[in-house]
C-alpha cells in the first residue's frame, strides 16, 4: 500500500473529491457495502448467498471496470489498424469474470484464507481477457503494445508459446494491473491477458471439452498423448499458413 492511504473503513466517510491510491494492494474492506459483514470470510459468506453477493458485488465490478478498460486499450489498438488499412493483429476478444463460487473453489485449492482479501490479492485472474490472433507474430506485436503501455503494471509473463505446457498448451499470458477509478479509488486491479493465435484457441478450447468432459463421465481413458499430438499437428499448420502469409505480405 502506497502514499494516500486513509484509514476510512465506510464508503459515506470518503469525500466526493478523493481519489486514494492503492498500488500493491485491493483494499477489500473499504470496498464494502455500508453495514456489510463484519469480517469478509468468503466461507461464512457463501453460506449466506444473498449476503455474500452483497458484500462482493462492488469488488466484482471494480474487477469489471478493469476489463473494460483493458478491452478498451485493445479496441485503440484495432482501430489504429483499420485506420492504417493494414490487417488487423487481433481477430477477437473474450472477457470472462471469475464467478464468486469458483473464486470460492480457486482459495480452496491453493489453501489461502477464505477471505475477500486474500483473493483480491492472491488470485489474479479473478478478470480475464483474452485476445485472440490471427498469426503467432500478432501475439507478440500485442505484447509489445502492452508493455509499451507505461500506466500498466506488469506482474508476470508467462511464454507458452515458446515453452509450450507438457500436455501441448500453447498461448502467452501476462498479468497486468490496470489503473481503475472506483468508488473515488485509484486502485491497481489485476487482470490475466491471454494472447494466443486462433489454431492455439482452437486446441485449448476442445481440449478443455473433452478434459471436461472425461472427468465428468469417469470415463477410463487417456487422451493426454493424441491432445499432445493433436496439438503439434496444429502448430505445423499455423506454422505453414503463417509462412504463406508473410510471402504475400512481404511481396
Ligand atoms: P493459476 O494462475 O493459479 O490458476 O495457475 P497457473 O499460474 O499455473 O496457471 P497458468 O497461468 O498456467 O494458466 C492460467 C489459465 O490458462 C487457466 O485458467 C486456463 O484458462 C489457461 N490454461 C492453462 N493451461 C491450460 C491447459 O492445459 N489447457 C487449457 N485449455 N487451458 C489452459
Ligand atoms: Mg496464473
Amino acid at each position: 500500500m502506497k502514499r494516500n492511504r486513509r484509514s476510512k473503513s465506510r464508503i459515506s466517510e470518503i469525500e466526493e473529491t478523493d481519489i486514494i491510491v492503492e498500488e500493491d494492494t485491493i483494499a477489500v474492506t473499504e470496498l464494502m457495502p455500508l453495514g456489510g459483514m463484519a469480517n469478509d470470510n468468503m466461507r461464512t459468506i457463501a453460506d449466506m448467498t444473498e449476503q455474500f453477493t452483497y458484500s462482493i458485488d462492488p469488488i466484482l465490478r471494480m474487477y469489471n471496470a478493469a476489463m473494460s478498460a483493458t478491452t478498451a486499450r485493445l479496441e485503440i489498438i484495432k482501430d489504429e489498424f483499420h485506420y492504417r488499412n493494414l490487417r488487423c493483429p487481433i481477430h477477437h476478444i473474450d472477457t470472462r469474470l471469475k464467478s464468486a463460487g469458483s473464486i470460492l473453489g480457486k482459495l480452496e485449492k491453493k489453501n489461502l484464507d477464505l477471505t475477500l482479501s486474500a483473493a483480491c490479492n492472491n488470485i489474479y485472474d479473478i478478470a480475464g481477457v483474452r485476445i485472440v490472433c490471427p498469426y503467432i507474430k500478432d501475439v507478440y506485436l500485442i505484447r509489445d503494445r502492452i508493455l509499451a503501455q507505461d500506466d500498466l503494471h506488469i506482474l508476470e509473463i508467462k511464454d507458452y508459446i515458446e515453452k509450450p505446457k507438457k500436455n501441448g498448451y500453447r498461448s502467452l499470458h501476462i498479468i497486468i494491473r490496470i489503473p481503475v477509478y472506483f468508488m473515488n479509488k485509484k486502485q491497481f486491479v489485476p487482470v490475466e491477458l491471454q494472447i494466443r493465435t486462433l489454431a492455439m484457441d482452437l486446441w485449448a478450447s476442445l481440449e478443455h471439452d473433452i478434459r471436461y468432459k472425461s472427468i465428468n463421465k469417469d470415463v477410463d481413458v487417456d487422451f493426454a498423448g493424441e491432445l499432445f499430438q493433436c496439438s503439434e499437428l496444429i502448430y505445423q499448420a499455423e506454422e505453414k499458413m503463417e509462412a504463406m502469409n508473410e510471402v504475400l505480405e512481404n511481396h
